[in-house]
């Protein structure tokens, strides 16, 4: 894996780079659009753009709260019963900015929109008033009041998190409920947020089908096309999360990548994640922005 520390240069271009291709894809999201152009176009950008993707633009309709990329030939077309959430991650020598936000086709739930975005937007002025101060309790405390005060739930199973060097996930976990954590951010440190608001239960689960991999441990791998098909994912992607319509090529037919993809679970090399949905088929909203900790200040990288 890569050793080197990425620049605060680096934070600031991935979290550019990331807000240009969320606010990209959300002028794409119109009624008749094919979710996998959406997908294909958003991804191509932040490659044109000078980084490489931290992961497959998550683009989750209705009651799927994350975690859905379109799947290889994907027919889904955009319609006006749908609210789309649009979360996208982009890298810069190792430093990720990671952002979403939620588009609603249908005029129906402007308000559950609102509730996430204002949630967000709340806990930026948190951040810009407390800075290191802030804990992580206040963070899930301001979204959870926000979003309580429309009328809808949070959901209290998925929270932000902080991020690394080619690590979209790591400690500590930033909630979106007020779980009186009293451990403050710090200095130097970079993190999302991302409220989560749904007029079902404030509740997921994991739903099936997962077109979303990540990588978790190079291990010995005794099947030549499996390790073939690992070594191009550490090449490409560096260990970040890809998907699977990403490996798809004249050279390895789906049939291929699916074999190899299985060996790879077995074997421990990588996980897959599924389509997160809302327990009670509740609507779900989302907004999300990186954050990053400087000494007198903390800076919103995702605008
Ligand atoms: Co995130």
């Amino acid at each position: 894996m890569e050793t080197k520390q990425p620049t605060i240069d680096d934070w600031r271009k991935a979290g550019e780079i990331a807000a240009r291709a969320r606010d990209f894809a959300a002028k794409l999201a119109k009624p008749n659009t094919l979710l996998l152009d959406i997908a294909d176009k958003v991804e191509q950008k932040i490659l044109d753009d000078g980084a490489i993707t931290g992961f497959p633009a998550n683009l989750s309709l209705n009651t799927i709260a994350a975690h859905y990329t379109p799947h290889v030939n994907d027919q889904t077309i955009l319609t006006k019963e749908h609210v789309l959430k649009i979360d996208i991650g982009a890298c810069m020598n190792g430093a990720i900015g990671d952002t979403a936000l939620t588009v609603d086709l249908t005029g129906k739930y402007e308000k559950l929109v609102e509730s996430s975005h204002q949630a967000l937007a709340n806990v930026t002025k948190l951040l810009q008033k407390e800075t290191i101060k802030t804990t992580l309790g206040d963070i899930g405390k301001t979204i959870q009041e926000t979003i309580e005060s429309y009328g809808y739930k949070p959901v209290m199973n998925l929270s932000g998190h902080g991020i690394g060097t080619y690590e979209i996930h790591k400690t500590p976990s930033f909630p979106n409920y007020n779980n009186n954590n009293k451990q403050r951010i710090t200095v130097g440190q970079t993190f999302a947020v991302e409220p989560f608001a749904t007029d079902g239960a404030g509740k997921i689960k994991e739903g099936t089908n997962p077109n979303i991999f990540e990588p978790i441990e190079r291990k010995p791998i005794r099947d030549s096309n499996a390790r073939a098909v690992f070594t191009e994912i550490m090449d490409k992607y560096k260990g970040l999360p890809f998907a699977k319509r990403w490996l798809i090529s004249q050279k390895l037919n789906e049939q291929r990548i699916d074999s190899a993809l299985r060996m790879l679970k077995a074997n421990g090399n990588i996980i897959s994640h599924s389509p997160l949905v809302e327990v009670a088929n509740g609507i779900v909203t989302q907004a999300e922005h990186t954050y990053l900790v400087e000494e007198d200040k903390v800076v919103c990288l995702t605008r």
